[in-house]
């Protein structure tokens, strides 16, 4: 699967904050999207993924036998073509305990408005399986009950996308109000989940270890448009990267 966009700008009130000429995601493993605080990184995965209205733009997701353009999609009919983000910052669920979030996530509703009527399915045995494997990997306090602090939000965030079987995951900051061990454990289940086959990853990090030791590519966004692309060596090396973000 590929997904690329071109020509794609986001401008609040006429202060342009995206101004992206030409991307592609999904050419390699696990991308990184890095760039200083306000580059426009969450913008443009809001963008991709049909939750922030871009201004201008043309964004197509390409798999073996179809061309999909998501412009006239909603986030929920791109979600079901397996593009998956999860979020910086985590807000509602609060209602569903975290093994029915996990549940939900494996079986979606067929509609909008579902977040109302969402009851939990039959248990299918293949679900409940994957949902214990993962409990076992991530112990939670209390799988049976709400996610209580922020880190177990932002956790459950990540598996809930994982249970939707991506075919694309966008991971918006996965070390963000997470203990490190457990941002490892991420890690180390998206690259064997990658390496399987099931799925491509992007990451936007701030913690450039996860990158370089992650990423097969990386893409580095400044001032909303994308200014270099290339192996993590390449822009270790690159001296725009190295003066606009690295602090050299
Ligand atoms: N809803 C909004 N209204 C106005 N400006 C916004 C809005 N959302 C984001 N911005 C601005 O867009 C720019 C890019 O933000 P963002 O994509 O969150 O950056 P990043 O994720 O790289 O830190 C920032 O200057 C931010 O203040
Ligand atoms: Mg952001």
């Amino acid at each position: 699967m590929k997904l690329e966009a071109r020509h794609l700008t986001k401008s609040y009130t006429e202060h342009t904050v995206l101004d992206v000429a030409d991307v592609a995601f999904g050419n390699y493993g696990i991308e990184g999207l890095i760039g200083p605080n306000g580059a426009g990184k969450s913008t443009l995965l809001g963008c991709l993924t049909r939750r922030i209205p871009p201004t201008t733009g043309e964004i197509v997701l390409t798999t073996e036998d179809e061309r999909t353009d998501l412009l006239p999609l909603k986030s929920h009919e791109v979600t079901r073509l397996g593009l998956i983000k999860t979020n910086q910052r985590i807000q509602g669920f609060d209602s569903l305990n975290i093994r029915d979030q996990l549940r939900m996530a494996a079986t979606p509703p067929e509609a909008e408005g579902w977040r109302n009527s969402w009851k939990p399915a039959e248990p299918d045995e293949e679900t409940e399986a994957e949902i214990d494997r993962l409990f076992e990997r991530f112990p939670f306090e209390d799988p049976d009950g709400p996610a209580n602090s922020g880190g177990e939000k932002k956790l459950v965030d990540i598996l809930r996308c994982l249970m939707t079987n991506p075919t694309l995951l966008l991971m918006d900051e996965p070390t963000a109000g997470l203990p490190h061990e457990i941002t490892d454990a991420v890690m180390a289940l998206v690259r064997e989940r990658v390496e399987a086959g099931a799925f491509r990853a992007v990451v936007i990090e701030h913690d450039l270890d996860l990158i370089w030791n992650n990423c097969d590519y990386v893409h580095f966004l400044s001032e909303g448009s994308i200014l270099f692309d290339g192996t993590p060596e390449e822009v270790k090396a690159n001296r725009v990267v190295a003066e606009k973000y690295m602090g050299v």
